[in-house]
């Protein structure tokens, strides 16, 4: 896979409505803001790095799209309750949120500290409750809206080199079902998206480096479609979650993968 996939959603699908992506100017995230302007939405990164920030929000007003974006540490509950409040404000409301921001480093235990292990839960999984949360009470509960978590396909199953990640991301699942049952009343919507691996993203560079691996080879054998993803294929499913046919769907981990979840024996089989 790997190729641009042209857009089967109506082009003004999100017009009106706006959007904010953390972790939005890199990978994954700048994709995801990228397909929801190119559908109508506003939107507004949220990150770290005012430099990417600024090259990613030139990148996609050049396109045409309604970028801004506002620099904060998801970790920091005080700057995420400002920031996200002036988001609502200078759109005029908040409608969708994309909990995407997360830090990865592949490190076995024996070499993961008490601060490296923190780090990590407190961007993913701290991060993603302090932006909900944020969310929730500047605009989303005043006529709901939609969050979607960017998680990760570990499910029931062990991840060598991510202890960190995998536990954060278990939360983030659990996070998600919570904020599903406990928002749905106000019209909000709490999905999540578990990407399987998608080819060059700054997780899987950091993955190849680390193990000497071709990380594509071993991935595309280890799912039944035999390709990587695209972001495009996490950024589309992002869309469905945020569009009306997806009314009915909330409290749900999607996994989007290639089917790799399925396939608990990796046994590449191929046709049988
Ligand atoms: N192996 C082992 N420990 C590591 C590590 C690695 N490769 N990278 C960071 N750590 C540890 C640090 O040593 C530190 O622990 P210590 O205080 O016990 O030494 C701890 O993690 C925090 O690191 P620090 O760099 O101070 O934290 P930070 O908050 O600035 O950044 C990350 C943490 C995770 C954001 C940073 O490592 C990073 O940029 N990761 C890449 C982001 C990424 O890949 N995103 C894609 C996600 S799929």
């Amino acid at each position: 896979m790997g190729e641009p996939l042209e857009s089967c959603f109506a082009p003004d699908l999100l017009a009106g409505r706006s959007a904010l992506v953390t972790g939005g100017a890199t990978g994954i995230g700048k994709e995801i803001c990228r397909v929801l302007g190119q559908h109508g939405a506003r939107v507004a990164m949220v990150s770290r790095k005012e430099e990417n920030l600024r090259a990613a929000c030139d990148e996609l007003a050049a396109e045409g799209i309604d970028a801004r974006w506002f620099s904060a540490d998801v970790r920091d509950a005080a700057a995420v309750a400002q920031v996200v409040a002036g988001c609502a404000d200078a759109f005029g409301r908040l409608d969708v949120v994309v909990n995407n921001a997360a830090g990865n480093f592949p490190v076995p235990i024996s070499g993961l500290s008490p601060n490296g292990f923190k780090a990590v839960v407190d961007i993913d999984l701290l991060g993603t409750y302090n932006v909900t949360k944020a969310a929730f009470e500047a605009s989303l509960k005043e006529h709901g809206g939609q969050i979607v978590n960017i998680s990760a396909p570990f499910e029931m199953k062990g991840a060598s080199l991510q202890a960190h990640v995998a536990a954060a991301k278990a939360g983030v699942d659990s996070l998600t079902r919570t904020c599903a049952v406990e928002f749905g009343p106000y019209g909000i919507r709490v999905n999540a998206v578990a990407p399987g691996h998608i080819s060059g993203t700054e997780g899987v560079r950091r993955f190849s480096e680390a193990t000497g691996a071709d990380t594509s080879d071993e991935h595309r054998a280890n799912n039944p479609l035999g390709v990587s993803g695209h972001g495009q294929d996490i950024a589309y499913t992002v869309l469905f979650l945020c569009s009306p046919a997806a009314r009915f769907i909330s409290g749900q981990v999607i996994a989007v993968d290639g089917g790799g979840t399925a396939d608990q024996l990796k046994m590449g089989l191929g046709r049988v």
